[in-house]
């Protein structure tokens, strides 16, 4: 498989590149990808236990971003739920199942991930097998 990207789009064909094991911030890594043409919105996130988690930053109240409205903050105040800034649904950031809010007992979409030589990658081949 070829390592090339597409200038401006860190795309190697079926990857997609997003991050260093090391670089992953606390607070995770907002990214954008493309899904049928349309961008869109993803979370990376490395939970306290080293795993990783792939989200798709698109609350299942409304089709809206977590975080595009004010405070614009994917976490709520205690930093251990990600929460959308809407009507204010809490979504726990191992399992993505929303306790809290209009939306409660649904689960944010997972995005599927590869990791190789310590880089993250999002599986872009692997995209319709995980989005409902
Ligand atoms: S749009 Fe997210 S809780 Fe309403």
């Amino acid at each position: 498989m070829s390592r090339g990207t597409r200038p401006g789009f860190g795309y190697d064909g079926s990857m997609k590149r997003l991050s260093t094991l090391d670089e992953i911030p606390r607070e995770g890594l907002k990214f954008t990808y493309f899904e049928s043409r349309v961008e869109m919105g993803g979370i990376l996130l490395r939970l306290p236990d080293g795993s990783l988690r792939a989200w798709k930053n698109e609350c299942r109240h409304l089709p809206m971003e977590l975080d595009s409205r004010a405070p614009h903050s994917l976490w709520d105040a205690d930093g251990k739920k990600l929460v959308c800034n809407s009507h204010g649904a809490e979504f726990l950031p191992d399992s993505g199942l929303c306790t809290g809010g209009p939306c409660r007992g649904s689960h944010l979409r997972s995005l599927p991930l590869r990791v190789e030589d310590d880089t993250v990658y999002l599986d872009t081949a692997a995209m319709s097998s995980f989005l409902d």
